[in-house]
């Protein structure tokens, strides 16, 4: 299964080495599946809350991978059983919305604060919400990436529950609005413009006020 443009940057993003990957809200497991075939982990493990989803994936990876470490976990993702696994983790969520992204971090952050955990993070919709949150919580940005996937804009953000002042979290996003090719210029551009023309939509519908967002985008120098 060749996987998207977005899914593809989220596996090229797990570059270290884990004990344990969790790739939450995993649905047909594509990711997940990637990284066990290129041996990311010790242990991947697929979440997500449909029963029958995981069934079917359940026997998809007892067929195609029944030497590989894997387990799936029919849960909601705000609840996964990490200090039952020793080791390091990184937990993915990709392809929901960012309010509830930001409801899963900050419920596995609440019962391991202790752990360091690393977060790969790609919501569809509520980026700036879902970063000032991270930043709230004092995390530390590990690396941030931009894709443009059938005509709409994913950021997809590493970072870690451990405070580190050097790798702070900017609330609009830092190295993604710096380009290494002419293509990824044009897709930084478009994509400043259409932020500013959501937030401005909805600065006009005056049903809240965003200016402060506004601002935050317009101070984005691209290079
Ligand atoms: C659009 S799919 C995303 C698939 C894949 N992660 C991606 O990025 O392409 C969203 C998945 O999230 C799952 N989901 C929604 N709420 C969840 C929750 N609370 N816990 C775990 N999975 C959840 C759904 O069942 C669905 O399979």
């Amino acid at each position: 299964m060749k996987l998207s443009k977005r899914l593809q940057q989220i596996e090229h993003m797990v570059t270290a080495d884990y004990s344990h990957i969790w790739d939450c809200c995993c649905d047909h497991g594509f990711l997940g599946a990637a990284l066990l075939s290129r041996q990311a982990a010790n242990t991947v493990h697929f979440v997500d809350i449909v029963p029958q989803l995981m069934a079917e994936l359940n026997s998809k990876l007892c067929q195609h991978y029944p030497n590989s470490r894997w387990q799936t976990h029919c849960l909601d993702a705000a609840s996964l059983p990490l200090a039952d696994y020793e080791g390091t983790h990184l937990v993915i969520i990709a392809g929901v919305g960012g309010d509830l992204i930001i409801q899963f971090v900050k419920a596995i952050y609440q019962q391991y604060p202790r752990l360091n955990i690393e977060f790969l993070l790609c919501p569809v919709y509520h980026h700036f919400a879902l970063r000032r949150s991270l930043i709230e919580l004092e995390f530390s940005l590990q690396h941030e990436a931009l894709v443009e996937d059938n005509q709409r804009f994913y950021e997809i953000i590493l970072v870690s529950s451990a405070a580190d002042i050097t790798r702070k979290i900017s609330e609009v996003g830092d190295k993604i609005w710096h380009a290494k090719s002419v293509q990824q210029a044009e897709i930084t551009a478009n994509y400043l413009d259409n932020t500013l023309n959501h937030y401005q939509r909805i600065q006009q519908g005056n049903n809240a006020n965003v200016q402060h967002i506004i601002d935050a985008y317009r101070s984005v120098k691209l290079s």
